[in-house]
């Protein structure tokens, strides 16, 4: 297939390319009306369609007599448990948790958090959602009672789901009290739980709200699936924006699905029967997209992977599982590689496992530096592709399509824009900037299907966040340019939002809780480089006159505040006191330049700075503390 003809067909004959790919799907009622476009900011996809995503992942394979296909294969290192499920096992699983959710009162339209570790049941009550037309938020479980709370609030779960504990490195996570703290901050109370109970760590229920999860899923009858609305809600995803408050991605069933399985197809070249491994977490994008719902629908095997690339037990782990299930596709993060290759850089452990079954590796999340990607190559012999997208669009805006014709890799890119995409790079006053100059990265609307139509319950905030800036385009969020022969370059965010081990935050939710303390005057957080976790949080704070805390002191308060906010991977382990931040003459903290000169980068001083000389105080400290690059 030659790449350009089909992306010219994507983005110039949007309705005849999408209605085909729509036709790709078992709808309930087939589509008529493919693009609805009031104007620029107001259009959907397939909005006369009807479908059921659970279905479509699940029923339709027994439906065909696929029944007996492995659907799941979920891998725990750190229970040490293994098991595999096909799809048969999956649609009754699935609709015996649909069945109780229902009991729960649960209905179509209604919203349910799941905040559970990387369990089978995890995506199976996902699912189970879908089936039902409700609509779930799954919340990571690394996030902290507060973080929890907060979407609690905003999403206003008739049910949560939930279990007794997480396992991580080393350490069990109790999910249940972070539950029950963050059920007592937020001021809507969901009317009952269901709580599935780990033999690593019960927990106590209280009788008549918190129901045990194997109990009920078991006394309940099967929940069969309803048809919904192409532009119903499928599922609402918290990501961090630039304040506290999270946004809300809305994703839709009609959209989505179709999305789903297209990118299967042509960004994965996956095909049906293939083992489908995207190493992240149900609590993210990648795991909404690439763990449960893409590899269903599209006929894969899916894993469900509870443990880390290195320590779970060893930095094997990852090329083990590759050869014990034959994977054909895998995808992480490149933190995660850049993990391994620390604890294993003689490659000693990835020597000892076939990867003949593996055709591609794929890497999105963050940035992947091209020292990772040189290594990897040369290690697995694979091609590795890295691939650009974000919670709001659910799958790659960028890629090198590999189910179209693999394109030359040029390093630092994530090569070219994928079907339905039209990017562009735009100057502070909106104008298209030509090859290699460097700008915001936008993307002309309609974004196609799978795209978030909205903010949860804040449309005004959804025009604010993304369309008002550029009026007909779709602001990223991240920089970057355009080169001669039109592979887009991601240069990193332009906003306060870093990447710290592929997982997104905001600086600025950061800055707002250090800045809670009473003996802070001042700060500001930024994200230097770093190693392992592509970036990690730095937090500098000018204190109160009055203040008489020692600098170890309020170091370890904040740290302490700032774990119990948003939660132990915020990584937020760094603070230096200064007397001062460099600010413009109009007293904006100029925390990008700080940034360069923490991270040893070339910089030009900002021709508005108020006084240059603190800087140079910055760096001084930065070196004492040894974070400086330099
Ligand atoms: N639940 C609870 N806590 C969690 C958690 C979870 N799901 N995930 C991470 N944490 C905690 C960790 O235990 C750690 O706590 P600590 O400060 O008490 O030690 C803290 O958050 C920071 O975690 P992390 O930076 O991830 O360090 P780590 O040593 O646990 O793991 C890696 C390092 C590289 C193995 C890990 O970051 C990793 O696998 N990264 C890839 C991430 C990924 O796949 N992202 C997907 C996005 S596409
Ligand atoms: P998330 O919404 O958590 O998936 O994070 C999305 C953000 O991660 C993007 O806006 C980028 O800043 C960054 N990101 C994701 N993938 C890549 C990539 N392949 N290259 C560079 N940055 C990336």
């Amino acid at each position: 297939m030659d790449y350009n003809h089909f992306y010219n067909e994507s983005i110039l004959n949007k309705e005849y390319f999408w209605r085909n790919q729509a036709s790709k799907i078992a709808w309930f009622k087939t589509p008529e009306n493919i693009l609805n476009v009031d104007n620029e900011e107001n259009y959907s996809w397939f909005e006369d369609g009807e479908l059921n995503t659970c279905y479509l992942a699940v029923d339709k394979h027994v439906d065909e007599g696929k029944g007996d296909k492995l659907a799941f294969i979920y891998d725990s290192p750190v229970t040490n448990t293994k098991k595999q499920f096909t799809f048969l096992e999956v649609k009754e699983r699935v609709s015996k948790i649909a069945g109780s959710l229902k009991k729960l009162g649960i209905e179509k339209g209604d919203t349910v958090i799941i905040y559970m570790p990387m369990v089978p049941d995890a995506a199976f009550s996902m699912l189970a959602c879908a089936r039902l037309g409700a609509v779930h938020s799954v919340v990571f479980g690394g996030f902290a009672p507060h973080e929890l709370a907060i979407r609690i609030e905003d999403a206003k779960p008739k049910v949560v789901i939930s279990a007794s504990c997480g396992i991580e490195i080393e350490k069990i996570i109790p999910y249940k009290p972070f539950l029950d703290e963050a059920i007592a901050l937020a001021s809507f109370k969901p009317s009952a739980t269901l709580i599935l109970q780990r033999d690593t760590q019960r927990c106590d229920l209280k009788a008549g709200f918190d129901f045990d999860f194997e109990t009920t899923v078991t006394a309940s009858s099967p929940a069969d699936f309803v048809t919904v609305k192409a532009t119903d809600p499928l599922y609402i995803l918290y990501t961090s924006g630039t304040t506290g408050k999270p946004k809300g991605i809305v994703r839709d069933n009609g959209g989505h699905a179709v999305a789903m399985r297209f990118s299967m197809e042509y960004v994965y070249n996956a095909k049906e029967g293939d083992v489908f491994w995207a190493a992240s977490d149900v609590g993210w994008v990648v795991g909404h997209s690439y763990i449960v719902y893409a590899p269903l629908i599209a006929g894969c095997t899916s894993i469900i992977f509870e443990g880390k690339p290195i320590k779970t037990p060893d930095p094997s782990t990852f090329w083990r599982m590759m050869e014990e299930y034959k994977v054909n596709v895998f995808f992480t993060a490149p933190t995660a590689f850049r993990a391994i290759r620390k604890e294993d850089p003689e490659s000693v452990y990835f020597r000892k496992y076939d990867l003949s079954a593996l055709r591609t590796i794929f890497v999105a999340g963050e940035r992947c530096e091209p020292s990772t990607i040189h290594w990897l190559r040369e290690l697995t012999q694979k091609p590795i592709i890295d691939h650009w997208w974000q919670t709001e669009t659910g799958w790659a805006i960028v890629a090198n399509m590999m189910g179209v014709a693999q394109l030359p890799v040029k390093e630092g890119s994530a090569t070219k824009p994928v079907c339905g995409y039209e990017v562009v790079i735009l100057d502070e006053e909106g104008e298209v900037l030509g090859p290699n100059q460097e700008g915001f990265v936008c993307i002309k609307t309609p974004l196609p299907p799978g795209c978030l139509p909205t903010l949860w319950n804040d449309e005004v905030r959804y025009k604010e966040s993304y369309l008002d800036k550029f009026p007909g385009y779709y602001l990223t969020g991240d920089g970057g340019y355009i080169d001669t022969d039109g592979y887009v370059f991601i240069m990193g965010r332009i906003d306060d939002v870093i990447n710290v081990s592929g997982h997104r935050l905001s600086t600025g939710e950061m800055e707002e809780i250090v800045s809670s303390h009473a003996a802070v005057a001042e700060c500001a957080v930024i994200g230097i480089a770093d190693e392992i976790s592509g970036q990690k949080p730095l937090g500098l704070v000018v204190l109160k006159d009055s203040s008489n805390y020692s600098d170890e002191q309020i170091q370890r308060e904040l740290i302490a505040l700032v774990r119990a906010q948003i939660g132990a991977m915020a990584a937020f382990r760094t603070v230096v006191v200064v007397k001062r931040l460099p600010k413009t003459r109009s007293g904006k903290i100029l925390r990008k330049t700080m940034r360069m000169v923490i991270d040893g980068v070339p910089f030009t001083i900002p021709s508005t700075i108020d006084d240059p000389s603190i800087l140079d105080e910055i760096k001084e400290i930065a070196v004492t503390a040894k974070i400086c690059k330099v």
